[in-house]
């Protein structure tokens, strides 16, 4: 077996770096914005883990075991056809475009295919001219990795390590997530035991109890939000300018308990400087100042590089 790693293209550099300083691995070979990597034979789960930790994470891990110059033959290989009707496949392939024809070639040839309620992943990499494959079993040998793969985005993880120290959350506590779609966010805050309303136009795919689902912009949302228990927790992860997301947040301040807590991703210029970071801090502590206080500006290990993750207080008294 071996990986195939696709990665934003500025990081593919020290993606392989990061890569080769891991023993296990032998061989990366990169072709923008794929690595190809080889490595000894047990360290898949450990490196897998590891390609999709830190601040330069991977967008998506590829496991491929077998190849062959005609996507056609894909359908036909051993890979597929062990235990056929006992499988559901999600396909996962590179380029984008593939993935469609994939599966309306999978289903043409009698597989059943579904995005969410699958048994195995068929992962794809066209490299020309072969396209690599491989075939692999949901919680099965890498069960805990899967269970990685599969929140429905890298953000959960940000939020986890944000408030590693507050959960489980106390009964009754309730939280805003602003921008919640698709769902990585709330899906932590819900199994953490808030009830949680998520602010967002796009779809929430995670199937949690206690999530109220606002489809809309936050901006009409204040007629629904008036009418809610006042929250405990509020969370924002729009990808906006920290300036305009200070304007957002003090928009909310009216619907939050006094000492609320606030976490905030700061998204920033490509490869911030600090002077860019501190100013961007200012700005927003300036905007919140009058409603909150305590602001604390972190950069957690599962922030990207041009991420920030801020903390504050609303205010007892205002
Ligand atoms: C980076 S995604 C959030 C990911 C999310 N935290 C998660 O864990 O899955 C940003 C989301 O903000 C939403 N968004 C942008 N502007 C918004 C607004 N004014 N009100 C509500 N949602 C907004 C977008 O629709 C998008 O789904």
């Amino acid at each position: 077996m071996s990986i195939v790693v696709h990665v934003e293209a500025s990081q593919l550099a020290r993606f392989e770096r990061k890569l080769l300083a891991f023993d296990a691995v032998y061989d990366v070979q990169c072709k923008e914005p794929l690595l190809f990597v080889k490595f000894a034979p047990n360290a898949q789960e450990e490196l897998i883990r590891l390609c999709f930790q830190g601040r330069i994470a991977a967008q998506r891990v590829y496991q491929v075991n077998a190849s062959c110059s005609d996507a056609g033959w894909i359908a036909w290989s051993q890979e597929m056809n062990k235990d056929k009707e006992n499988r559901v496949f999600k396909v996962m392939a590179y380029p984008n475009h593939l993935q469609q024809k994939l599966v309306e070639m999978i289903a043409h040839e009698g597989f059943r295919v579904h995005p969410k309620d699958y048994t195995h992943e068929l992962h794809v990499v066209y490299a020309a001219p072969l396209f690599l494959f491989g075939v692999i079993e949901r919680n099965g040998e890498f069960g805990h990795v899967d269970e990685i793969l599969n929140v429905p985005c890298r953000a959960y993880h940000k939020l986890a390590e944000a408030l590693a120290d507050c959960v489980p959350f106390k009964d009754g506590y309730h939280a805003l997530d602003i921008g919640a779609s698709p769902g990585g966010w709330t899906e932590f805050l819900a199994k953490n035991g808030a009830h949680v309303v998520a602010v967002d136009p796009g779809e929430i795919t995670v199937h949690v109890e206690n999530i109220i689902h606002l489809p809309m912009l936050l901006e009409q949302a204040f007629d629904h939000l008036k009418t809610m228990k006042k929250f405990d927790l509020c969370v924002c992860d729009i990808n906006i300018r920290p300036h305009k997301m200070a304007q957002l947040i003090a928009s909310v301040a009216p619907f939050l308990h006094p000492n609320a807590t606030v976490v905030l991703t700061f998204k920033l210029s490509r490869r911030p400087t600090q002077t860019a970071v501190d100013e961007a801090f200012n700005s927003v502590c300036k905007t919140l100042s009058k409603g909150f206080h305590e602001f604390k500006l972190t950069w957690l290990h599962a922030n990207t590089i041009n991420e920030r993750t801020l903390f504050a207080k609303k205010k007892a008294f205002v």
